[in-house]
């Protein structure tokens, strides 16, 4: 939560933070500002206002000076406002923070400084804890490393000196920092996607260590002043490829990038038909030594793991429990090194997840994460990652990370199945082929999206929806259920349908639509009998069905034939659809939904 952004050399600082900041919007779009650092006064000004980075852009016309950080805020302490927003400065240091500071109080305290402060963020305490060791050691770096020991939490900053021209400082525990550099200057960021237009080399600033960033080079050492050599990695996206395009809203168009990245995410991990993870050095004894899978994610991320649970206890006969990563480890977890702990994550910083991990692995646990980001925290702390190839996902609501990350649970699963003797070869192959055919039943429903356009005209004025599915059409509206009401604010709730008559039922009226998934084959009666119940009670019902099992039956919406066990990617396809389009259709931010953040660093 929140992006921070750092550049300094030879241009003008402000036109690169602001442009930076905008694509680092979804990290938090509450507030923002920038600090340059401004030749003639010879001092760092601010700017910083509350609202999106478009209203901090008319105020920074006319700011001059070759070095600054910038910030956008998704507020964890302090109300939303003009004084809470970063960068922050006390005496001679202004700096931008992504983290929670935990004794930020108690710093406060022994500072005094309670009279001085402008804000009520913690992170104005670390500038003035800072200022403090500053005006001591005239120092920036021992001033710097002597105030971050003192604190307790997770933080990325950046930071300037009132007296000290073109020059940044960053350091960061958890919190993501990546840096890259052109003849044009040094750049840093939270996410590389504000900066990769400059560089395709970058590199994650490693935790604990201090960079001293100038316009032609990067200094990195620990904290008793050791040389640090980070870790190059290659941009493998097109930089050019993260903006819009032609879509109105950045989730339209990962919803549409979603058959090139499946593939993406596929293909080069099949070989001979057989499913490979060779290019990700997971060797195959970690699928074969475990005697159960634990799967640890938040939202969206979790309702993969439930697909995966569904196929690979199927078809590996390996148990999976699924675990929201914010409960697992004070629900006492049954772990040891027979349990192989799945963590899955699109952005690799989710502080749960990131715990979560920790936690298991001090106690014995093997660890594999499915991750989107490259280099991220998570990535790094497993012991094994698979990449999804999504590419960057800018809008809130998760959609292609969603379906790779299915995808690689469909991997391991061929993978563990094969390995443990429960699919032959050919078997095997049968099961990878089906999985290759999904990007185009993916393509064949996007090419219907008119279709579920005027379908979503029905729930535009409802204010509550229930889904209703069974087998693995239920984790999936949990996933589809989740994504209409974070972006339409409708309420919306997905229930095994069988489950419904034993209390929700009593909420089915005619002002509650109700949304059905029928592509399981041997649950069809079964589901057709619980659409009538629900129908009896006067809802309409929006049906969507696969084709083959749609002929003797009403259907709205009819999805591509797959084997059951490969619908879960088509079918939410179809749902994201139909959430989108009830969002935009009344008129709301679909990329930023109110209270969210794209990246959740806070527990
Ligand atoms: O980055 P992560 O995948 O770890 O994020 C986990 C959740 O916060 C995330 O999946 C969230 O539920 C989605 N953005 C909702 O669409």
């Amino acid at each position: 939560m929140c992006g921070i952004i750092g550049y300094t050399g030879f241009s003008n600082a402000t036109g690169i933070l602001l442009k930076g900041l905008k694509s680092l919007e979804y990290r938090g779009y509450d507030s923002a500002g920038i600090a340059v650092h401004n030749e003639n006064e010879s001092k760092v000004l601010v700017t910083k206002c509350k609202g999106r980075v478009e209203a901090l852009a008319q105020k920074c016309t006319d700011i001059k000076g070759n070095s600054g950080v910038g910030h956008t805020r998704w507020a964890t302490h302090g109300e939303v406002s003009d004084c809470n927003s970063h960068p922050h400065k006390f005496g001679a240091v202004t700096l931008v923070h992504n983290g929670i500071i935990e004794n930020y109080e108690a710093i406060r305290n022994q500072l005094g400084i309670e009279d001085k402060l402008k804000s009520q963020t913690d992170s104005e305490i670390v500038s003035a804890l800072i200022d403090t060791y500053y005006a001591k050691s005239k120092s920036p770096e021992k001033a710097i490393i002597k105030a971050v020991k003192e604190i307790k939490g997770t933080y990325a900053l950046g930071v300037m000196f009132d007296d000290i021209e073109n020059t940044i400082f960053a350091v960061r525990n958890v919190s993501p920092i990546v840096c890259c550099q052109n003849e044009n200057g040094s750049y840093i960021a939270s996410d590389i996607v504000a900066i990769g237009e400059y560089s395709k080399d970058y590199f994650v600033l490693p935790e604990l260590t201090i960079a001293k960033i100038t316009g032609d080079k990067i200094e990195i050492s620990d904290f008793s002043g050791n040389e640090v050599t980070p870790d190059y990695m290659k941009l493998d996206w097109d930089i050019n490829d993260s903006g819009k395009k032609e879509f109105p809203f950045y989730m339209e168009k990962e919803i549409h990038e979603q058959p090139n990245v499946i593939e993406k995410t596929i293909s080069f991990r099949i070989k001979d038909g057989l499913p490979d993870f060779g290019i990700d050095g997971v060797d195959d004894s970690i699928f074969t030594d475990c005697d159960s899978i634990t799967v640890i994610a938040c939202g969206t991320a979790m309702h993969s793991g439930l697909i995966g649970k569904h196929i690979i206890e199927k078809l590996c006969a390996v148990p999976v429990n699924v675990q929201m990563a914010s409960e697992y480890m004070y629900n006492e977890p049954i772990i040891n090194d027979k349990t192989l702990v799945i963590c899955v994550s699109q952005s690799g910083e989710t502080i749960d997840t990131l715990e979560a991990l920790k936690y298991a692995r001090k106690r014995g646990a093997r660890s594999l994460s499915i991750v989107n980001v490259k280099g991220s925290t998570i990535a790094r702390e497993s012991e094994n990652v698979i990449y999804t190839n999504a590419g960057p996902e800018i809008a809130v609501a998760s959609t292609k990370a969603y379906t790779t990350q299915v995808a690689v649970f469909y991997l391991i699963c061929a993978k563990m199945a094969y390995l443990r003797g429960r699919m032959s070869v050919d078997e095997c192959r049968e099961f990878i082929n089906e999985l290759k055919k999904v990007p185009l039943a993916v393509k064949e429903i996007l090419e219907q999206s008119d279709k579920i356009h005027h379908l979503s005209n029905s729930l535009l004025t409802s204010e509550h929806t229930f889904m209703i599915g069974r087998g693995l059409d239920y984790p999936t509206l949990l996933e589809a259920s989740l994504k209409l009401k974070e972006i339409s604010y409708i309420h919306s709730e997905a229930f095994a349908s069988g489950e419904l008559k034993h209390g929700t039922i009593a909420l089915i009226t005619a002002k509650t639509p109700v949304i059905a998934l029928l592509t399981q084959d041997k649950l069809m009666s079964k589901q057709i009998s619980n659409i009538r119940e629900v129908q009896s009670r006067g809802a309409s019902v929006i049906k969507f069905i696969k084709k083959s099992l749609a002929k003797d039956t009403e259907c709205d919406f009819e999805l591509p034939d797959l084997k059951d066990d490969f619908m879960a990617i088509p079918s939410i396809t179809a749902m994201q659809l139909l959430a989108y389009y009830v969002s935009s259709d009344k008129g709301l931010d679909v990329d930023k939904p109110r209270n969210l953040a794209k990246v959740v660093t806070v527990e």
